[in-house]
């Protein structure tokens, strides 16, 4: 299928059937979050994986009672951290030089920037923006699910801190921002065959020729 085609397939699923995705789907949608694009290439968020049903359960209290939670394969707690450290962005540069095999050195200038510019950030800030990168992994996992024929459904209706809490999230220095619960359409979902609703694309986009 195209992506076209996968994204019209795809629609944010109320109520998943239960069963399990194979780790061969989720291995190709980890892939697709990791090879997400994030400025600098700093990646500043972590994934929680979630499978274990009781824990699922109370996230689903804590996500309104929404059944998408509960009812899904896996959930995907898309967390950034409290703070965005020197030692982050030293980390990330030994990644690029060992990766690119590089001397570390000629990294200084990017490393500069990085520190003067997203280090240099108050926490709150720097959580913002590492928020605005997890969004796009978000999607990204979305696309790479809907190819897979595994349904999604993002969500930002749950209550961030009781979230923090059951996941013990303080104690990493994380914050969760976004979910994604992973899993197959229930047959009870009435709203897989509701139509899209979107836009003209006339109101969408503006040409400046
Ligand atoms: C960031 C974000 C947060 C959302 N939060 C919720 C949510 O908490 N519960 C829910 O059922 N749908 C949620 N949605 C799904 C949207 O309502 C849905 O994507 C939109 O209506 C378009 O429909 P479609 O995705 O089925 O094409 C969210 C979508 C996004 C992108």
């Amino acid at each position: 299928m195209s992506l076209l085609q996968d994204l019209n397939w795809r629609y944010a699923t109320k109520s998943m059937s239960g069963e399990t995705v194979p780790q061969d789907k989720l291995d190709a949608i980890f892939s697709a979050i990791n090879l997400s694009a994030t400025s600098y290439g700093l990646q500043p968020y972590t994934v929680l994986v979630v499978s274990n049903q009781a824990i699922k359960d109370k996230l689903q209290t804590a996500a309104y009672g929404q059944v998408q939670v509960g009812s899904a394969s896996h959930v995907l707690v898309f967390a950034v951290p409290e703070k965005i450290t020197g030692d982050d962005i030293q980390t990330f540069i030994n990644n690029v030089a060992t990766t690119r095999n590089m001397p570390i050195e000629m990294l200084d200038g990017y490393k500069g920037m990085m520190t003067t510019t997203v280090g240099a950030l108050p926490a709150e800030a720097q959580q913002v923006w590492a928020a605005k990168q997890a969004y796009i992994a978000l999607g990204t996992a979305m696309a790479a699910a809907a190819e897979q024929k595994v349904d999604t459904c993002p969500m930002e209706g749950f209550d961030a801190k009781q979230f923090d809490e059951i996941l013990g999230l303080a104690e990493k220095s994380l914050k969760s921002v976004v979910i994604l619960p992973l899993g197959f359409r229930a047959e009870t979902d009435a709203t897989a065959t509701y139509k899209k609703v979107r836009k003209e694309q006339n109101e969408l986009f503006q040409f400046v020729n």
